[in-house]
């Protein structure tokens, strides 16, 4: 084969689906089994749709897992997108770079005054909060203690691991940083009682405010009220890991706004590149002196790209009043789901906020997913029988009824 042929034999295995039976027979040889994927395969997503080679359409409430949070195929960002890639798409952080600088501006003009590291996921941004943290801790004696959650998820690196608070994800792992104090969550006795016990060693508390990997349970006013007193009296750190709750998932643009408190660090991934890998650290004024120059960094982190689709997804949530249709959409959502519970012994909880949307199940979550993905339904399961709804915060009304009738059908079957 000519190289000409080859490049064009190349162009069109991405115009041109493969089936499902050679995607997953290829995929299965060649990539790590480091996932258990369900049989699909998507090829073109439009909107609150995902299409699959075949053309079925999937209403989609997962969002891929909360980072498509403007649905599939949003004009703006992927003319943003197209016109970024046309004129640069790299050049590194050994220089300046305007869509980074204006995407800092946004994220600060947003949240709280302070500065932003940018990096490529969720677990890298918690990687450089732990080191802030660690910076943090330079001023005590012994090891410094970061206080964390148990059921907590916080990514897949080993940092990030070690201040998660789930077993299944940290075994077979160790030996892991120590340092890290786990306390049950909501539990404010709990809390107080590690502040005590560690006092004058603590450099940071990190803590999702709706745990989502752990099953979509949202942190109590008090717990937060009290862990934001107990961080600053003993100048420890209040890390907010908002990867999953970020960027409109809860109908505010952060989940911290609902607390009434504001953090000194706060970190971001998943829907802030609205489908490009982009992590963020945002550090309050008091505490960006701690990583300076040569401290941290990352190759890709925030390069032009992504950046820019960060930004323009930014203005597309804050400048078309996307957060006040969310919470719309959730009052429908939690009505609907209330009621069925109400109506339906499987159903055992309905929690979270604004569209982080949680369906506690006394059995068969994995049955009801399966079901639901039969039916052209996406949702998943978390935390055992945890039917977890991400839609997106534009979905139109119609379609929400159209995805709530499908869920509630599958869900009494099972019951
Ligand atoms: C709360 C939270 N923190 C961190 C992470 C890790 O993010 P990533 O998968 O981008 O590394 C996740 C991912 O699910 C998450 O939900």
């Amino acid at each position: 084969m000519s190289a000409e042929q080859e490049i064009e034999q190349q162009e069109s295995d991405f115009t041109k689906p493969l089936s499902l039976d050679e995607i997953q027979e290829k995929s299965d040889k060649y990539l790590l089994g480091t996932y258990r994927r369900a049989p699909m395969a998507f090829y073109f997503g439009q909107g609150e749709y995902l299409y699959d080679s075949e053309n079925n359409a999937y209403l989609d409430f997962l969002c891929g897992i909360s980072v498509t949070n403007l649905g599939h195929g949003e004009a703006d960002l992927i003319e943003a997108v197209r016109d970024q890639a046309d004129r640069i798409m790299h050049s590194s952080n050994l220089f300046y770079n305007q869509e980074q600088a204006l995407l800092a501006e946004a994220l600060i003009e947003h949240s709280f005054p302070g500065k932003v590291f940018l990096c490529n996921s969720g677990t890298e941004a918690n990687e450089a909060a732990l080191k802030l943290a660690r910076r943090n801790g330079e001023k005590t004696d012994g090891t410094p203690v970061i206080i964390a959650l148990e059921n907590s998820f916080h990514g897949r690196t080993t940092g990030a691991m070690a201040m998660t608070g789930q077993d299944k994800i940290r075994q077979g792992f160790g030996p892991l940083m120590d340092g890290m104090v786990h306390i049950p969550a909501n539990d404010i006795e709990a809390l107080e009682s590690a502040f005590d016990q560690y006092e004058g060693r603590i450099c940071a508390m990190i803590m999702e405010l709706v745990q989502g990997e752990g099953g979509i349970k949202p942190m109590s006013q008090d717990f937060v009220t009290r862990a934001r007193e107990l961080t600053s009296s003993q100048d420890a750190l209040l890390i907010l890991d908002e990867i999953q709750t970020g960027i409109g998932r809860t109908a505010k643009l952060f989940a911290y706004e609902h607390y009434g408190i504001k953090p000194d660090a706060m970190t971001l991934a998943k829907a802030l590149g609205a489908g490009l890998p982009i992590g963020a650290m945002v550090v309050a004024d008091d505490f960006t002196h701690l990583l300076e120059a040569g401290m941290h960094g990352s190759t890709f982190g925030g390069n032009h790209v992504v950046a820019r689709a960060a930004y323009e997804n930014l203005r597309i949530i804050m400048g078309r009043e996307i957060l006040k249709n969310a919470e719309g959409l959730s009052d429908y959502f939690f009505r609907r789901l209330r009621l069925l519970q109400e109506s339906c012994p499987l159903v055992k909880d309905v929690r979270g906020i604004g569209l982080h949307i949680g369906v506690e199940l006394n059995d068969h979550g994995p049955d009801v997913v399966t079901r639901c993905r039969e039916e052209k339904l996406l949702v998943n399961c978390t935390a055992g029988h945890v039917i977890r709804i991400m839609p997106p915060l534009n979905l139109p009304l119609d379609s929400a009824a159209e995805g709530l009738d499908i869920f509630e059908r599958v869900v009494r079957e099972f019951a």
